[in-house]
C-alpha cells in the first residue's frame, strides 16, 4: 500500500568521551579562548578514540535511534550515511555500519554533500519512503574531523569535531507529519573555499602532497561565513514557503552548528527570537554532516520537540552546498530515554593482515594520555 506520510519514528547520537578545550588548542597555535569563543561561540569539541572511527560512531547513533524506534535492524531497507570523512575510500562507511548494526536486509550507500548531507541524506529518506520503494530508511550523520585537521592552522583546527546522530523515517498510513517541503543547493563557483585538496585521484598521496600538508582541511573563512549568512535564510525560508508555512509557524529551528554568529544572523533575517533556536556548538563545534541530526536528538531529549511542532533544519557547507526542510514532529519524545540503555561499543572487523596505527592526531595525543591516565 502507498504510504501517506513519511515519519521520524528514531533519533539518537552519540559524542565520543574525549574534551579538546580552547585552552588545549591555544597550546598548538597562536589562538586564545577568548578568540575562538567571541567568533565562533565553541567552548570544546569532542575527539574520537583511537578504536573509534566514522563507522563507529554513526553504528552507535544508529543504535540508539533503532531503540527509541523499538526496531529490530532486519527491518531496515536503506541505510544512508552522511559523511566527509568517511572511514576508507571504499567500502563506503554505509556497509561498515550495516555489518556493525546487524541490518541483515538493508541496501547501504554513503552521501556526499559535506555539512548538508544529512539534509540531503534525509529528503533522500523521504523519496525512497513516499515513493513506496522502501519502508523503513536509517538517515546517519557521522564525521571524525579530528583526523582531516590541520592542528597547525588556526584559521581551521579550531573549529571541528567528531561526533554522529540518526534518525529512523518510516512509511506510515497517517496523513500529515514527517517533510512537508524542502530546498537543496549548490554553488559550484565556492567548490574551492573549503577542501581537502589531496587523497582523492585528483592529487593521490605523494611525498609532496604530505609535505605540502595537502590532506587537511583548507578554508577561506571570511567567504564561507558570507556564503553562510546570504544563503541560510534564503533556503530556510523556500523549504517553509514549500510547507505552505511562514517563519511564525516554526517552532524549533535547528541549523547546521558551525558558528553561533552564523547561527544568530539567520536567526533574525528570519525574524526568530533565538528561545526557537536550538544551538550545541558551545559542546561540539562543527561536525559537519553529523551536527544537524545530533542538534535534533539532543533537542528531543531535552524536552524542547513536542508533537505537532514544526521544524526546520538548515545547513551549508563545501561544495557550497546548502539544504533545508521543514517537519513536522509525530512521535513521542518520551522514547529518548530508551536510547540510555545503548552502550558505546560497537565492533567492526578488520582485515587482520592490517595493523592500524592510533589514528589520533600526533599533536593531541599528549592530552589525551594525560587525561586518561590520571583518570
Ligand atoms: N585564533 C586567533 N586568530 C585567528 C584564528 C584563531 N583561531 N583564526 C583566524 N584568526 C585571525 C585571522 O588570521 C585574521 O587575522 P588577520 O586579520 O591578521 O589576517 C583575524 O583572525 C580575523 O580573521 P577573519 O577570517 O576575519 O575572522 P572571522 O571573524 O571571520 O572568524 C571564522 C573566522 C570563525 C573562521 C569565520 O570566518 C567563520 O566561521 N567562517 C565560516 C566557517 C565555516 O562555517 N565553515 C564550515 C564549513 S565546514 C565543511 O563543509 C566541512
Amino acid at each position: 500500500m502507498q504510504p501517506r506520510s513519511a515519519r521520524i519514528t528514531g533519533w539518537g547520537y552519540y559524542a565520543p568521551d574525549r574534551i579538546l578545550t580552547n585552552a588545549d588548542l591555544s597550546t598548538l597555535v597562536d589562538t586564545s579562548d577568548e578568540w575562538i569563543q567571541s567568533r565562533t561561540g565553541i567552548r570544546e569539541r569532542r575527539v574520537a578514540a583511537p578504536w573509534e572511527s566514522t563507522a563507529t560512531l554513526a553504528s552507535v547513533a544508529a543504535r540508539r535511534a533503532l531503540a527509541v524506534a523499538d526496531l529490530d535492524p532486519a527491518e531496515i531497507d536503506m541505510i544512508l550515511v552522511a559523511t566527509v570523512t568517511p572511514d576508507y575510500a571504499f567500502p563506503s562507511t554505509a556497509a561498515l555500519v550495516k555489518e556493525a548494526i546487524g541490518a541483515s536486509r538493508a541496501a547501504a550507500m554513503d552521501v556526499g554533500a559535506a555539512c548538508s548531507g544529512w539534509v540531503y541524506a534525509l529528503t533522500s529518506a523521504h523519496a525512497y519512503v513516499i515513493s513506496g520503494m522502501y519502508r523503513t530508511v536509517l538517515v546517519v550523520g557521522a564525521e571524525a574531523l579530528s583526523r582531516v585537521c590541520d592542528f597547525t592552522d588556526r584559521n581551521t583546527c579550531v573549529l571541528f569535531g567528531d561526533g554522529a546522530g540518526s534518525v529512523v523515517l518510516q512509511a506510515s498510513q497517517e496523513v500529515g507529519g514527517g517533510l512537508l517541503g524542502f530546498e537543496l543547493t549548490v554553488d559550484p563557483s565556492g567548490a574551492y573555499n573549503i577542501w581537502i585538496p589531496a587523497g582523492g585521484n585528483r592529487n593521490p598521496v605523494t611525498g609532496d602532497t604530505l609535505e605540502r600538508r595537502g590532506h587537511f582541511i583548507r578554508m577561506d573563512g571570511r567567504e564561507t561565513y558570507r556564503y553562510a549568512t546570504r544563503t541560510l535564510a534564503r533556503s530556510a525560508l523556500t523549504a517553509i514557503e514549500r510547507a505552505g508555512l511562514t517563519a511564525d509557524d516554526i517552532s524549533l529551528f535547528v541549523p547546521h552548528q558551525a558558528n553561533i554568529r552564523i547561527i544568530e544572523s539567520v536567526a533574525k533575517q528570519l525574524g526568530l527570537s533565538m528561545e526557537r533556536v536550538y544551538v550545541n556548538v558551545d559542546r561540539y563545534g562543527n561536525t559537519s554532516a553529523a551536527s544537524v541530526p545530533i542538534a535534533l536528538s539532543e533537542a528531543v531529549e531535552r524536552g524542547r520537540v513536542h508533537p505537532g511542532d514544526r521544524l526546520v533544519f538548515v545547513a551549508f557547507g563545501a561544495g557550497y552546498t546548502s539544504g533545508a526542510a521543514v517537519l513536522e514532529w509525530t512521535a513521542d519524545p518520551s522514547a529518548s530515554s530508551r536510547a540510555a540503555a545503548v552502550g558505546p561499543d560497537v565492533s567492526i572487523h578488520q582485515p587482520g593482515d592490517w595493523v592500524a596505527d592510533d589514528p589520533t592526531p600526533v599533536a593531541l595525543r599528549p592530552f589525551f594520555a594525560a587525561r586518561e591516565v590520571s583518570a
